[in-house]
C-alpha cells in the first residue's frame, strides 16, 4: 500500500515592526522548497498590535483558529511604540504571551551559536566566543509571567501595590526538565540547570525535581548554578556551557545577554514546543520599530527559525540542513545586513540577503 501522504499546515504570523519583512523573505524560502516538493500549504494570521488594529484583540478568535489548526506556526515579531498606552491586556505581547500559554507552548529552545564569520560582530573577544554553541532551554508558560495572584491594587492605607507571584508545579518542572535532558543527550551531554535555590522556594523545588531526573539520564551530567553567577560565567566563560535549562523569567534574561555574545540578535532562531511536537518558531529578536518598513532588517533569524519548524515540527532534517547550509553559505560570501556588518564585508538589504540564501538554497 502507498503511505498516504499529509499535507502539513502552516499558519504565518508577520506580526508587526519589521515582522512582515523578515517573514517574507522566509516564505520565499518555503516557496521554494514547496516547488521543490514539500507537501506543505500555510494560511496567514494577525497577530500583536497588526491583530488590535483589524479585530481589537492581539491574539483575536480569528487568529487562534488557524493556529490551532496549524501543524506549526512561524511569527516575525510583536510590539510598536504606538501600543504602549493600549490598555494592558491589549499590549501586542500580550498576544504573544497568550498564544504560548494556549498553546501550550512550555519548552522554548534558544540557541546561541557564533558562526565564525562573525566572530568580530561580538563585543566580547573572539577567543572568548569563537565555536560557542548553547542551547538555552526556556521554560514558557509558567513562573511570574503566569502566577496568580498578580496585578495592581490599593492597600487600605491609599498606597498601591503590585503583585506577581513565582510559583512551579513538580509536573511543570519535569516536563521542561525532560526536554532539556534530551536536548543535552543529543549534544554534549552537559546540562546546567539555573536557579536561585538560595532564596527562592520555588526554584529550590526546581533544584530538587532536576537532581532527581538526573537519575534518568545517567549520561548527561548535570550541574547547577544560581541565576546571578549565571549572568557573570556567560560574559566570562560563555564556552563553558552546552545546554542551560531555567525558569521563564530568568531564561527571558538569559537569552538576551547569550545572544549577544553570537554578535548579533539578528541572528537567532527560536522554538516553542507543546509536548506533541507542535510548535511556534520565531527570531529571537524583536519588532524593531526604529528600522521597521526600510528593508534594513537582518532576516536570517527568522529563516533559521523556519529550519528549526522543518526540524523540530516536520521532522524533516534534511530540508533543515539545506536552509542552515544556506546561510552559512551567504556569510562565508562576506554578505552582511547592517546589523553585522564589517569593513571589507558586502552590505546588503534586507531582500537582498532573502534573494541570496535563495540562490544560495
Ligand atoms: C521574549 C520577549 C517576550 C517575553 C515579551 C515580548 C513578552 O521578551 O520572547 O523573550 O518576555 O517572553
Ligand atoms: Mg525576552
Amino acid at each position: 500500500m502507498k503511505e498516504k501522504k499529509m499535507t502539513k499546515h502552516i499558519a504565518i504570523l508577520p506580526g508587526d515592526g519589521i515582522g512582515p519583512e523578515i517573514v517574507a523573505q522566509a516564505v520565499r524560502i518555503l516557496d521554494k522548497l514547496k516547488a521543490d516538493g514539500l507537501d506543505i500549504d500555510y494560511q496567514y494570521a494577525p497577530l500583536g498590535g497588526a491583530a488590535y488594529e483589524e479585530y481589537h484583540h492581539p491574539y483575536p478568535p480569528y487568529t487562534q483558529e488557524i493556529c490551532q489548526q496549524a501543524d506549526a506556526i512561524l511569527l516575525g515579531a510583536v510590539g510598536g511604540p504606538q501600543y504602549d498606552t493600549l490598555e494592558r491586556s491589549l499590549r501586542p505581547e500580550r498576544g504573544l504571551l497568550a498564544i504560548r500559554k494556549d498553546l501550550n507552548l512550555f519548552g522554548n529552545l534558544r540557541p546561541a551559536i557564533l558562526y565564525p564569520e562573525l566572530a568580530n560582530a561580538s563585543t566580547l573577544k573572539p577567543e572568548v566566543v569563537s565555536g560557542l554553541d548553547i542551547l538555552i532551554v526556556r521554560e514558557l508558560t509558567g513562573d511570574v509571567y503566569f502566577g496568580e495572584p498578580r496585578g495592581i491594587h490599593t492597600l487600605a492605607n491609599g498606597e498601591r501595590e503590585g503583585i506577581n507571584t513565582m510559583r512551579y508545579k513538580e509536573s511543570e518542572i519535569r516536563r521542561i526538565g525532560k526536554i532539556a535532558f534530551e536536548a543535552a543527550q543529543k549534544r554534549n551531554k552537559k546540562l546546567c540547570s539555573v536557579d536561585k535555590a538560595n532564596v527562592l522556594e520555588t526554584t529550590e523545588l526546581w533544584r530538587e525535581i532536576m537532581t532527581d531526573m538526573n537519575k534518568d539520564y545517567p549520561d548527561v551530567s548535570l550541574t547547577h548554578m544560581y541565576v546571578d553567577n549565571a549572568a557573570m560565567q556567560l560574559v566570562k566563560a560563555p564556552k563553558q556551557f552546552d545546554v542551560i535549562v531555567t525558569g521563564n523569567i530568568f531564561g527571558d534574561i538569559l537569552s538576551d545577554q547569550a545572544s549577544m555574545l553570537s554578535g548579533s540578535i539578528g541572528m537567532l532562531p527560536s522554538a516553542s514546543l507543546n509536548e506533541s511536537g507542535k510548535g511556534l518558531y520565531e527570531p529571537s529578536h524583536g519588532s524593531a520599530p526604529d528600522i521597521a518598513g526600510k528593508d534594513l532588517a537582518n532576516p536570517l533569524a527568522t529563516i533559521l527559525s523556519l529550519a528549526m519548524l522543518l526540524r523540530y515540527s516536520f521532522n524533516n532534517e534534511p530540508a533543515a540542513q539545506r536552509i542552515e547550509q544556506a546561510v552559512g553559505q551567504v556569510l562565508a560570501q562576506g554578505l552582511r545586513t547592517q546589523d553585522i556588518y564589517e569593513v571589507g564585508c558586502q552590505k546588503v538589504s534586507c531582500s537582498q540577503m532573502g534573494d541570496a540564501v535563495l540562490i544560495a538554497l
